[in-house]
């Protein structure tokens, strides 16, 4: 599985989510390693749940952050999270029921949702909360949340 690979078009101008992003992208690629490196769920199982628990915490900040600066579209955003997390808990719960999981499609699910969510939906918060920002005033608080 190709590593995910990190670009500044997926910027969307906040610090704090900025960095997050990049960790999810890290955490992924590690994911992604464990698969290639091995069959069982030994590794790749642990890590998952690494990269699940961080997006819960990346949600939660993200969230908190979009009703903070008033952002309109924050109900139907949150709900785009719910649907995510949703379909990764229920392949962690296949994964422990001892079903076949198509690590594949996990990982393209991965891949994609990653990339669309951050590089389309949470740009736009990016470009609401630097609108509100530079309209307020030119010299205000740098772009961290
Ligand atoms: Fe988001």
């Amino acid at each position: 599985m190709e590593r995910l690979e990190w670009d500044q078009s997926l910027l969307i101008g906040i610090e704090k989510i900025d960095a997050q992003h990049r960790k999810l992208f890290e955490l992924a690629n590690l994911f992604f390693e464990s698969l290639a490196m091995t069959k069982g769920p030994g590794l790749r199982h642990p890590i998952l749940r690494r990269l699940v628990a961080y997006v819960r915490t990346y949600f939660a900040d993200e969230e908190d952050a979009m009703r903070r600066m008033g952002y309109p579209e924050v109900d139907a955003h949150i709900d785009r999270h719910k649907a995510m997390t949703g379909h990764i808990h229920e392949l962690i719960r296949q994964w422990d029921n001892g079903q076949s999981v198509d690590a594949d499609a996990l990982c393209r699910f991965l891949r994609q949702w990653l990339s669309e969510h951050i590089g389309i939906e949470d740009k736009k918060i990016g470009t609401f909360y630097n609108a509100q920002n530079t309209s307020v005033s030119a010299e205000s608080t740098p772009n961290t949340i």
